[in-house]
């Protein structure tokens, strides 16, 4: 299957779809991360939380697709954010994972209660240029941390990772993206607690379009130019997932699927601004 790629503001280049590796972990993981290589991925999104970077690393041995040909993301937590912990984070993902250099690093959560971001933003520019690293982001990044670590640094993130999903299409941060050349990448695409896929503008779109909910959401995220990175166990929906460039949604199709909101009202699981992942 040929995914298309994006071009990243540094030249970098990440498919237009990677795979969603929590909560893979042990054989089950690592048989489930094979799988996803075997089918076509070649964006593999794991974190030093996650505790799956030795299997990651694993699957991409037994995959036998030679390594320059996957990309790896991995991200700091917020317990490393002091410009040596980073360092020091960094080179323990890469001994985790037994690769030599990481396609994409991100600091995993803002934690603007802790207050130093800006460090392991600064680190994370020293570790591209030592080569350890190909392309810098963040995730969860709200509009100001970007704009303080661009302004600390000259350095603008060549991604930001954000929950982004048909019950929160983020607008307005999208738009920031946009302005500052950095590329949406959406975690939780599918948009958990509840999914939408029994929602009309998505139910409906699937049968006009003859594919399932899970393909109408993935092609809503390829249209907005959001880079989504969907976790699935099964092969079936590992395949499903990845199979959505062959059909288009409509203008009215896509404005319908972004003005969803939760049952609930509920906007989002957490909020940058307050929360603490250490
Ligand atoms: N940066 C951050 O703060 C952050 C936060 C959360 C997640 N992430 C990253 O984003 C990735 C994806 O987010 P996520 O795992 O929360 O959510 P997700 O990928 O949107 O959803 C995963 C769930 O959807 C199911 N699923 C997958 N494809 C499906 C399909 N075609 N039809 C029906 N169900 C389907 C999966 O079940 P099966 O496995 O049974 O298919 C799984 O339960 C994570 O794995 C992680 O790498 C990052």
């Amino acid at each position: 299957m040929t995914i298309p790629d994006y071009t990243l503001n540094d030249g970098n280049q990440l498919p237009a779809i990677g795979f969603g590796t929590y909560p893979l972990r042990e054989e089950t993981g690592t048989q489930a991360l094979v799988s996803a290589i075997e089918i076509g991925y070649r964006l593999l999104d794991t974190a030093v939380n996650y505790q799956n970077e030795k299997e990651v690393g694993e699957a991409i041995r037994r995959s036998g697709v030679p390594r320059e040909e996957i990309r790896v993301t991995s991200k700091i937590p917020g317990r490393h954010h002091g410009y040596d912990d980073a360092i020091a984070s960094t080179h323990g993902s890469l001994d985790r994972l037994g690769l030599d250099y990481l396609d994409l690093h991100l600091i995993h959560w803002p934690n603007p209660s802790v207050g130093r971001f800006g460090e392991a933003w600064r680190a994370l520019v020293d570790l591209r240029e030592q080569g350890l690293v190909r392309s810098i982001g963040v995730s969860n990044f709200t509009e100001g941390f970007l704009e303080r670590i661009i302004a600390e640094t000259g350095v603008t993130p060549a991604v930001n990772q954000v929950e982004l999903h048909p019950y929160f299409a983020q607008q307005e941060l999208r738009a920031v993206h946009e302005r500052l050349g950095i590329r949406t990448e959406a975690w939780s695409p599918m948009g958990k607690n509840p999914t939408p896929f029994h929602e009309a503008p998505v139910a409906d779109a699937a049968e006009r379009h003859g594919v399932t909910v899970g393909q109408v959401v993935l092609r809503w995220h390829v249209q907005l130019g959001s880079l989504a990175i969907p976790k699935s166990g099964s092969p079936e929906r590992q395949r499903q997932n990845l199979d959505v460039f062959g059909f288009e949604l409509t203008d009215d199709e896509m404005a319908a699927i972004s003005g969803l909101t939760r049952p609930d009202g509920r906007r989002f699981d957490a909020d940058p601004e307050t929360y603490e992942e250490m």
